[in-house]
Formats: structure tokens, C-alpha cells, sequence
């Protein structure tokens, strides 16, 4: 299985700071925000790692990742022209992981839950995809892909709904097989221009190969000011820190 690090796009939501740096080596608390996804990868037993980016920033990734030996982990790099969403992004990653199973993570994901089991339990799977839900509340649930879920499987995913149908998120880790890369080849771009991983995700569910599992731990994505704050403090009461007022 090959590890996808997704850490591309222009970070708009960070303007003006990401007008120079990528948005996913700002830091959450004491560490660039890509470390966290690839030690994740990492700790799972996904050691080799492919980082897709914008071409923009694939040099600035090189001079801080180099060859991803400090994490535990081999990294490639691919890059992606302009921003035309997730599933395309991963796409860019095909050459180099055709043919194997992939675990794909957003570069902006942060689990606290050590990801093997669910990286055992989609091996024993055989076929087909998993993506790891989180319960957040309703309010909450509109930033992100939502899950609906009957009798224990997934019958729709819905990206950013104005009414959420449940409080189950689409985290940004993804378990997909070989066949992946033709399914995205296939995708039609959404409204908004992009290939979305959400109609990707829900090929597998109609086909009835798609599983879940709900995280455990807390989990956050650092995609906004206010959530990279958040994950700052949520990795910061991990590491032992104690904040005085
Ligand atoms: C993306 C996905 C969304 C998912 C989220 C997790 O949204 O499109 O389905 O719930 O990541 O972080 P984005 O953060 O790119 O808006």
C-alpha cells in the first residue's frame, strides 16, 4: 500500500499569510502542519509516501521534507498544475502508485487515533474502499462531507450540505484499491470546476464496496484560521502543556 500526502491548493482561506508559504507547513503548535498526516502514515506502516503539490511549492516541500527519512517514512514528490480539487490531486500520484492499494490523507488532517487497525481491517476487506467518519455536531457538519448511514453502511455522502442528513463527517483519510485511478479518470467536474473525492467516494458506495469506521480519538482538519488554532491547542494538551492565565 503507498501513502498519499494531499498538500496542494493556495490557502486562500489564510490570505495574506499563504501568499508566500503553503498553507500545510504553517504551524500547528511546535510543527509544520504536513508532519502530523505523515506520521500518521507512518505509525500505520505506510512508508511509502507520495506528497502531491502545487508546482509552485514542490521545492519548499523538498528543502523541509528531503527524502522523509526524520519521519519514519520514503517520500516522493508530484505536482499538480493549479488547484482542481482532491481527486485530481490524487490522480497526479497514479504513476507512482499504479497498480497498488492507496491510504490518502489530507495534508491538513490531524488524528489522534493511531490508524493501523483501520489499515488491517481494509486489507481484510480484499476490495473496494474505507474512509474514517468523525461524530461532530449538526452546526458543525456543513464544513465538511457528510455520511449517511443505514443498517450500518453508507447510502450517500453529501459534500458541504446546507442540511446535514447526520452528525457523521468524511474525515480526510481515505483507503482506496487499485482501481482507483480509472474511477477518477471517469469523474465529470463539479459545478465549482473540481473533481471531488465526495463523487469519487460515492462510486464505491453505490457499488457496495465502500466501509467505514468512526474515530475514536479527537480529530480536526487545520484548514481555517480558527480550526489550525483549535488543532494547535488539541496538540499542545497532548504534548503535556499547561496554559496560565
Ligand atoms: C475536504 C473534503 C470534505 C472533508 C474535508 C475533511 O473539504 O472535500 O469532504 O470532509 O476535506 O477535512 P475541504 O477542507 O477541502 O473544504
Amino acid at each position: 500500500m503507498k501513502g498519499v500526502v494531499l498538500a496542494g491548493g493556495y490557502g486562500t482561506r489564510f490570505h495574506p499569510v499563504t501568499r508566500v508559504v503553503n498553507k500545510h507547513m504553517l504551524d500547528v503548535f511546535d510543527e509544520p502542519m504536513v508532519y502530523y498526516p505523515i506520521r500518521s502514515l507512518a505509525q500505520a506502516g505506510v512508508t511509502e509516501v507520495i506528497l502531491v503539490t502545487i508546482t509552485e511549492s514542490v521545492e519548499q516541500f523538498r528543502n523541509l521534507l528531503g527524502d522523509g527519512a526524520e519521519l519514519g517514512v520514503n517520500i516522493q514528490y508530484a505536482s499538480q498544475q493549479g488547484a482542481g480539487g482532491i481527486a485530481e490531486a490524487l490522480l497526479q500520484a497514479a504513476p507512482m502508485a499504479a497498480g497498488d492499494d492507496v491510504m490518502v490523507v489530507l495534508g491538513d488532517n490531524i488524528f489522534q487515533d493511531d490508524l493501523t487497525s483501520y489499515v488491517q481491517s481494509f486489507h481484510d476487506q480484499g476490495k473496494g474502499a474505507k474512509i474514517l467518519l468523525k461524530r461532530v455536531s449538526l452546526d458543525d457538519a456543513l464544513r465538511f462531507g457528510v455520511a449517511e448511514v443505514r443498517d450500518g453502511r453508507i447510502i450517500g455522502i453529501e459534500e458541504k450540505p446546507a442540511k446535514p442528513k447526520s452528525e457523521l463527517i468524511v474525515t480526510g483519510c481515505y483507503m482506496y484499491d487499485d482501481r482507483v485511478f480509472d474511477l477518477i479518470a471517469n469523474l465529470s467536474p463539479s459545478e465549482r470546476g473540481e473533481l471531488e473525492v465526495t463523487d469519487l467516494n460515492n462510486l464505491y458506495v453505490e457499488e457496495g464496496t465502500m466501509s467505514y469506521d468512526i474515530l475514536r480519538g479527537w480529530w480536526t482538519d487545520a484548514g481555517t484560521p480558527a480550526s489550525k488554532l483549535k488543532a494547535s491547542i488539541l496538540v499542545a494538551l497532548e504534548k503535556g502543556v499547561t496554559f496560565h492565565r
